[in-house]
């Protein structure tokens, strides 16, 4: 019964501004994967809560169901490189990409990310082609600096100076 078509969609979820994270996990082999994300939200305070929805194609998916843990790394303005690099099919996308575990989860932290969090899923959703993952959060770290934005298709900053 809907009008809408894929680029109507594309247009108007564009239309959102959003800041760009990069979701990490550890797959059957305890290695690093992870993917470009900007489903991402704030959910809950007590417990404190966020949530990810990651298309159930990616190969990020299936490890963050069976690992039960992620880490978001919210990126700078400066890291478009790496927002890129996450969104590729590239077979190592941790290959010369500074991080370290995390101490929670082990899911990998981004040296020079505006702020991360580690979490252990607790609940996933279903989302049409892609699931949402609920996370409670273990560990948070922020530091100074400015957030990388998407907007209608492109990557943007803060303008106020
Ligand atoms: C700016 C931007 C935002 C994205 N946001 C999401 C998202 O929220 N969820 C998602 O599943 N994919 C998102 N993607 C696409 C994934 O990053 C891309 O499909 C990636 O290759 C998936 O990696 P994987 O197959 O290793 O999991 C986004 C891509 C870009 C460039």
């Amino acid at each position: 019964m809907s009008d809408v078509t894929k680029d109507d969609f594309k247009k108007v979820m564009g239309s959102f501004a959003a800041g760009v994270t990069v979701v990490t996990t550890l797959d059957a082999e305890g290695r690093a994967v992870g993917l470009t994300a900007t489903a991402f939200s704030s959910l809950s305070m007590e417990p404190p809560l966020c949530l990810v929805c990651v298309h159930r194609n990616g190969t990020s998916h299936d490890a963050l169901v069976a690992s039960r843990r992620f880490a978001v790394n919210l990126l700078t303005a400066e890291q478009v490189e790496l927002s890129n690099r996450f969104a590729s099919r590239a077979d190592d996308k941790f290959a010369d990409v500074p991080h370290r575990p995390g101490d929670a989860t082990g899911c990998a932290l981004l040296d020079g990310a505006l702020a991360s969090m580690e979490c252990e899923v607790v609940d996933v959703f279903p989302g049409g082609d892609h699931s949402i993952f609920v996370g409670r959060l273990a560990t948070v770290s922020v530091a100074d600096g400015r957030p990388l934005l998407y907007w209608r298709g492109g990557y943007r900053q803060l303008a106020d100076g």
